[in-house]
């Protein structure tokens, strides 16, 4: 299994530019704004959507420095995602990190996300005022926002079934993930079938990322994660392992498992009778395994270009997302 410092070591030298154009586009006149944004858009992330980006790009051979710009967008995108999920699952750490929301308070969380999906809009008008990447963008970002309100109106929904699931999912998680791949194969010189499979690939692997995501939150540790382990058992936000685990157990386990969900319930508590279900059914290795098979199909939905090494590794990196530990 390759590491994935070694997989996107083919892309150092770009993923060097698109820090530059982060850091360019997000610095403020203003010390406390900038000293609130840049804590954010510092390092501590994986930036896998800007590798989707250079990859796809690069695998539909574009050579230019376009990819770049539109790498920046999407990893900005994401950071204002995860500045308002943190508020919504009140969460405390975040890349390793105080969240922002624990430094400075919600107000300051919620306003820096939107000065970052501002930075979005003027970095694509200074493209072109009818850059085409707009409308995707416009249009993830919208589906990004109903993913994560829907679960959040969903939470503490017990019956809330995997299928509803994975298409909140699709679309809180998958919609960027393949927004990213569709921006890089659009640099290139592919049709739109070309294009249409890295949007597809990009689709599975974001199915399979936050599937691993939901699993690592019961199974790792906080420091391994850099944000809070437990989470969304804390928040009572429903995942997948949960639901699936809901779906299997007996009654009397469901019975149990809907009181120890309960966040008044006593956190030891839960965390044990969930490991207990967790183990007795198998749980990780049934999710790990619908992840692979995302992955799978991620990798089956690569267009049959020429070899390339950025194709080697987009492939590699369908893995590297279901066996991830952080
Ligand atoms: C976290 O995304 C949010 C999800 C969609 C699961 P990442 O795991 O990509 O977060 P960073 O960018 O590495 O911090
Ligand atoms: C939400 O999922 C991710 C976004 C799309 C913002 P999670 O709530 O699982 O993300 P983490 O675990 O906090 O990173
Ligand atoms: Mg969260
Ligand atoms: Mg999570």
């Amino acid at each position: 299994m390759s590491r994935f410092e070694d997989i996107v070591s083919i892309i150092k030298d770009d993923l060097i530019a698109v820090e530059s154009i982060l850091t360019e586009n997000t610095t403020s006149e203003y010390s406390f704004v900038d000293m609130a944004v840049q804590h954010v858009v510092e390092g501590g992330g994986k930036r896998l959507r800007p590798i989707l980006v250079v990859l796809t790009a690069k695998a539909s051979g574009y050579t230019g420095k376009d990819a770049h710009l539109l790498a920046a967008v999407v990893e900005l995108i994401h950071v204002a995602s995860l500045v308002h999920d943190d508020v919504l699952d009140e969460a405390t750490i975040r890349r390793g990190r105080e969240t922002l929301q624990t430094k400075w308070g919600n107000k300051v969380a919620v306003l820096v996300g939107d000065y970052l999906h501002a930075r979005v809009l003027s970095m694509l008008v200074s493209r072109h005022a009818d850059d085409p990447a707009m409308d995707i963008l416009a249009d993830t970002t919208q589906a990004m926002c109903e993913g994560e309100v829907i679960h959040a109106y969903k939470s503490g929904d017990f019956d809330i079934s995997e299928e509803e699931y994975l298409k909140i999912i699709s679309f809180k998680t998958g919609k960027l993930i393949a927004a990213s791949c569709t921006l890089g194969a659009q640099l290139g010189s592919l049709n739109s079938e070309g294009v249409e499979a890295f949007t597809s690939y990009g689709k599975y692997i974001g199915a399979a990322f936050q599937m691993v995501d939901d699993l690592l939150d019961f199974v790792e540790d906080t420091e391994k994660i850099g944000k809070n382990a437990f989470g969304d058992l804390r928040e009572g936000k429903l995942t997948f392992p949960i639901i699936y685990t809901r779906k299997v157990c007996n009654e009397d386990e469901k019975k149990i498992l809907e009181r120890v969900l309960d966040p008044e319930t006593d956190e030891l508590e839960t965390i044990e009778f969930v490991n207990s279900l967790f183990k007795k059914y198998n749980v990780e290795d049934h999710c790990l395994k619908i992840a692979q098979s995302y992955a799978d199909d991620a990798k089956a939905s690569l267009p049959s270009l020429t070899n390339s090494k950025e194709l080697t590794a987009l492939l590699q990196l369908a893995d590297y997302v279901v066996s991830r530990d952080s």
